[in-house]
């Protein structure tokens, strides 16, 4: 069992896609924890109810981002976390943790990356007249949205499109690439090399990548 850190600051939607994939008894995963840096974050609920261990670490309260990290890094390790999963996660990390975490520390981004990096990303694609749009969920990088990408699922974007509701499709992918990505990296099929992610085995996500 892999051992998964989660790291939210919000709705935690993504996250309760993984609490609901490691639910299954042959998921190869286990959260661990899920780490907010919002005390009152709404995904804190979902992670209670599914009785894992919550902690809040408030980034208002550390002088710098260094010491934040510092307490961070003391949760993880306190709780055995062998991959830590960005889902919401709306702090900007430090080269030296991000390193420090290098190739055990991913993120989920709403476009398909590298278009559309930051914030406003449906309104971005949009202003683009982007026919398809989607997620990525990368390795971290200390750039932010940055690092050799797993897998991106793809949606179409569709005449009529609000950011309402090219946002409501693309989570939808979403909830269903992340935690097969963190499936796939449990089962050992995720490889880097030269900054080009391999991913073996036979897996469906791995068939319906869409490459930029
Ligand atoms: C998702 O769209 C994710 O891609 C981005 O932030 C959003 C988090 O949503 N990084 P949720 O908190 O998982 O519902």
């Amino acid at each position: 069992m892999l051992k998964v850190g989660v790291l939210i600051s919000g709705r935690g939607s993504n996250l309760q896609a993984l609490i609901d994939a490691a639910h299954a008894p042959d998921y190869p995963a286990k959260i661990t924890c899920v780490i907010s840096n919002v005390p009152d974050a709404p995904g804190l609920i979902r992670a209670r109810a599914a009785n894992i261990p919550v902690e809040t670490i408030d980034h208002r309260a550390f002088k710098s981002r260094e010491a934040f990290e510092q307490a961070l890094d003391k949760k993880l390790t306190k709780y055995g976390v062998e991959l830590v999963c960005l889902a919401g996660f709306m702090r900007l990390l430090t080269p030296r943790f991000v390193t420090n975490w290098r190739d055990r520390l991913i993120n989920i981004h709403p476009s398909l990356l590298p278009a559309f990096p930051g914030l406003d990303t449906h309104k971005k694609a949009l202003a683009a007249g982007m026919k398809t749009s989607g997620c990525t969920i990368h390795f971290v990088r200390p750039e932010m949205d940055h690092g050799p990408i797993i897998a991106q699922m793809e949606v179409p974007v569709l005449p009529g499109d609000t950011e309402e509701s090219l946002a409501a499709r693309v989570l939808e992918a979403e909830h269903k690439a992340y935690p097969e990505v963190v499936r796939l990296i449990a089962e050992g099929h995720v490889n880097i090399h030269e900054e080009q992610v391999f991913i073996g085995g036979d897996s469906a996500l791995a068939k319906s990548v869409a490459v930029p």
